[in-house]
């Protein structure tokens, strides 16, 4: 069963995957009762007449029991200028559900979509103490379509002419795209531009450009984490940047960020270790430092 806490535009759009292509039973919880068995309801109606599954809401975390998969998209409020904005009552949202996924599933596989979000999958797995390797944060996939997006639209070619987009580090404005293994039809991208800047800063602010047209972004997280969801329910592989607590990987400890992980049926099976510039490493070690520190603080603050 995929459970997913949250039954708002992304929660739903997610279930709406799983449930189309009939992945599983689904679970949608919210804390509005009525939305989640609205959602669910709508949502039936698109479960093919081929499938085994079905799909249910509810505000009971009881019925989290014998979850195979948790995707957490829950948020407390909005924020409108960073995401981080509303980190604080971010970090007691997820800490709450992660006592009740501790209680009722302490061995699913969890996907974190909320935001700040690697502050979140920081937090989640410290609260837990779950293995790292099945808590992840998806968010740098996201980051890494609208790279490989912009690198398209510049060159006038098709995604599938550019290899290798990657965007790495905090899933907010300290992001770093990762040009130096970029290629466009066989080209390396830094052959071909002169100044990293301005793809750079379009990635970044991706979502604020895009919440000028649309109250807020929605499909393109959802088939990310469809992507990660499937991939584990049909014992697949994906190689994708995603959030996992770091143990020394880029030289890391004690944070969560975007790396590129190699995901199967149990979650992360293992972090790779890619080659990066000079300018990208120290980009990464500032983007770390970011994470850390806004961690350091609620950790003082919240005692
Ligand atoms: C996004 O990047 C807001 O994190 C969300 O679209």
């Amino acid at each position: 069963m995929i459970s997913i806490i949250g039954s708002g535009r992304v929660g739903a759009s997610i279930a709406f995957l799983c449930v189309s292509n009939a992945l599983d039973d689904v679970l949608l919880i919210n804390r509005t009762k009525s939305k989640a068995i609205g959602e669910s309801l709508d949502i039936a109606n698109a479960i093919p007449s081929t499938s085994k599954f079905s799909i249910h809401g509810t505000d009971d975390y009881s019925q989290l029991t014998g979850s195979d998969i948790i995707v957490i998209t829950a948020s407390d409020k909005v924020y409108s200028k960073n995401r981080t904005e509303n980190m604080m009552s971010q970090v007691i949202m997820i800490k709450e559900i992660a006592k009740k996924i501790k209680q009722y599933c302490p061995s699913a596989i969890i996907l974190l979509v909320s935001n700040p979000l690697d502050i979140l999958t920081y937090f989640f797995q410290k609260e837990t103490g779950f293995p790292r390797f099945k808590v992840i944060g998806v968010a740098s996939s996201l980051d890494s379509s609208r790279f490989r997006y912009f690198i398209s639209e510049k060159f006038s070619v098709p995604q599938a002419s550019v290899t290798n987009a990657l965007v790495l580090g905090e899933h907010g404005d300290s992001m770093v795209p990762i040009f130096s293994g970029v290629y466009v039809n066989g080209n390396s991208l830094l052959s071909l531009i002169d100044n990293r800047d301005p793809i750079t800063n379009d990635v970044r602010n991706y979502w604020k450009t895009l919440r000028n047209y649309k109250s807020r972004s929605q499909l393109g997280i959802a088939k990310n984490t469809y992507d990660v969801i499937n991939t584990i329910i049909n014992a697949k592989e994906l190689l994708i940047p995603a959030s996992v607590v770091l143990e020394g990987e880029y030289g890391e400890n004690n944070v969560a960020m975007g790396v590129p992980v190699k995901i199967n049926q149990n979650g992360i099976s293992e972090i790779q270790k890619i080659e990066l510039d000079g300018v990208e490493s120290a980009l990464l070690k500032e983007s770390s430092n970011i994470i850390s520190n806004y961690i350091n603080y609620i950790k003082i603050n919240s005692k």
